[in-house]
């Protein structure tokens, strides 16, 4: 056949099995194909509309069943001779043959902006899973859930005992000299951050009539977002190639309230605050009474040069409130995290106040669970084991992508993501959208922008969610998505 009348619809919630399978049936029962036609090869069809080759064959193995295709060995399939001699087919499936003037033409329509279910996500922030020791899992599950259960809220700050474990995670992995008392479980760095903006809304901000929080621009656009809805106003502070300008920040003509950084990895360009600058950062701070939002979610995972100490760990006067996740070392579906408390206070007494009225958001069993996870070393070992795999992923990354000219690779020192620069926004848009097309989802690097209107062009995505195969594959896409606008 040239093709019988097949649109997929990617809009509707009907399966695409299903809308191929109906489609062929029309296009015989209409007569758009005749008795002995040939139909295209599987993989033909599939090529053509976009779909999976599997959906295809079972396609035509449901409409061999019912009679309308012949399959046979060795021979391409072809209309069964009943289809058209069954005059209550027709009927049956609500659908009257036209007359032969009336045939519709027949073309295979592939509309271009139709939205294709996701195969490979690349969204940045999704880590691998695949090497989760699950039956160490299991057992701190078990664990948490044989414990006595008690008539109370969880403690305000977090079960004692994972706070103590966080602690010494933290004194081991980041030399931040902290105990038990001064971490705060939270529900990951969202909330943690929604804590510490409300804390900052609580404290005032010395008779002013606002509450600002610098920003890194390009940056994390829902902790963003999260200040903003608790109240406080941000100022975006532009970033380099090592991160935050905390020669800016100095210039401001009105210091801010407090400031966010991702010092060891900035997100999403990659830059590693060096020490000057994190010096200089915490100079400025303690010069202006404004707190230190540390946000070091990805330093467990550091692929050149070594790690550099955590703002926490530098003792100079300034208040840093370092926040941390569970969603890259683990999972985000535990929707676990922690903060620790400068030494501020204040600072301390007013996330007191907000506990006591809004009791920590992270279930009992689930920290209990997590507690055990890390006495057991699992989250260790597994920290270990999937930074080989990340350092993988990385090189096929870098074997894929460096060297594209007019296309810089970039942020790939550490965590679990990688930005390549294109040369304009209609390039990026491009890219972002064939993919999608493809199936491949990546972000935009626009999308991290703190100023409306200033973004740069490129793409982001995460190398960690996928496996080997899957990673290698959107690779080859993204590589022939971005010679096609370089
Ligand atoms: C910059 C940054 N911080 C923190 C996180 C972790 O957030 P959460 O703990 O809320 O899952 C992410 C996750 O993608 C991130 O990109």
């Amino acid at each position: 056949m040239d093709g019988p009348i097949l649109v997929i619809d990617r809009g509707t919630e009907r399966r695409i099995g299903a809308q191929l399978v109906e489609g062929l049936r029309r296009g015989i029962l209409g007569g758009a194909l005749r008795p002995g036609d040939p139909v295209p090869s599987t993989r033909a069809l599939a090529s053509e509309l976009g779909v999976s080759r599997s959906a295809v064959v079972a396609a035509y193995e449901q409409l061999a069943g019912e009679g309308y295709l012949e399959l046979r060995q060795g021979a391409p399939t072809r209309v069964a001779e009943l289809a058209e001699t069954d005059p209550d087919a027709a009927s049956r499936h609500g659908w009257r043959p036209p007359t032969r003037a009336s045939r519709p033409s027949v073309t295979i329509r592939r509309p271009v902006e139709e939205k294709v279910e996701p195969r490979i996500d690349l969204r940045p922030g999704r880590p691998s899973t695949a090497r989760i020791d699950t039956r160490a899992w299991r057992s701190a599950w078990r664990h948490a859930a044989a414990l006595e259960i008690p008539s109370d809220s969880p403690p305000p700050f977090g079960v004692r005992r994972l706070r103590e474990e966080i602690a010494d995670h933290l004194r081991q992995a980041r030399g931040v000299a902290c105990d038990a008392d001064d971490v705060v479980v939270t529900a990951g760095t969202s909330e943690a951050v929604a804590l510490v903006a409300s804390a900052l809304l609580l404290l005032g901000d010395d008779g002013r009539d606002d509450v600002t929080v610098a920003v890194e621009h390009p940056g994390y656009p829902s902790a963003r977002r999260t200040i903003e809805r608790r109240g406080a106003r941000t100022v975006p502070v532009p970033v380099d190639a090592d991160g935050l300008r905390v020669d800016l920040l100095r210039r401001m003509p009105r210091p801010p309230r407090a400031v966010m950084v991702t010092p060891s990895h900035q997100y999403p360009l990659g830059g590693r605050l060096p020490v000057s600058a994190r010096l200089a950062l915490l100079e400025w701070a303690r010069e202006h009474g404004a707190v230190v939002i540390e946000d070091d979610y990805d330093s467990e995972f550091r692929h050149l040069g070594p790690p550099l100490p955590a703002l926490a760990s530098l003792d100079v006067g300034a208040s840093v409130v370092l926040v941390g996740s569970f969603s890259k070392v683990l999972t985000p579906w535990l929707r676990l995290g922690y903060l620790v408390l400068p030494a501020d206070a204040a600072f301390r007494d007013a996330v007191s106040r907000l506990r006591d009225d809004e009791p920590g958001p992270v279930a009992g069993v689930v920290q209990e669970a997590a507690a055990a996870l890390l006495a057991s070393g699992t989250v260790r070992r597994h920290i270990a084991v999937t930074r080989r795999d990340y350092a993988h992923r990385r090189r096929l990354v870098i074997d894929a992508l460096d060297g594209i000219p007019g296309a810089p690779l970039s942020g790939l020192d550490g965590g679990l993501h990688a930005v390549v620069r294109l040369p304009d926004h209609g390039a990026s848009e491009a890219v972002v959208a064939r993919l999608a097309r493809e199936g491949v989802t990546v972000a935009a690097l626009a999308e991290y922008s703190a100023v409306p209107g200033e973004t740069e062009p490129g793409i982001v995505f995460g190398y960690a969610g996928a496996g080997d195969t899957q990673l290698a594959e959107a690779l080859a896409l993204i590589r022939a998505a971005i010679l096609d606008v370089t």
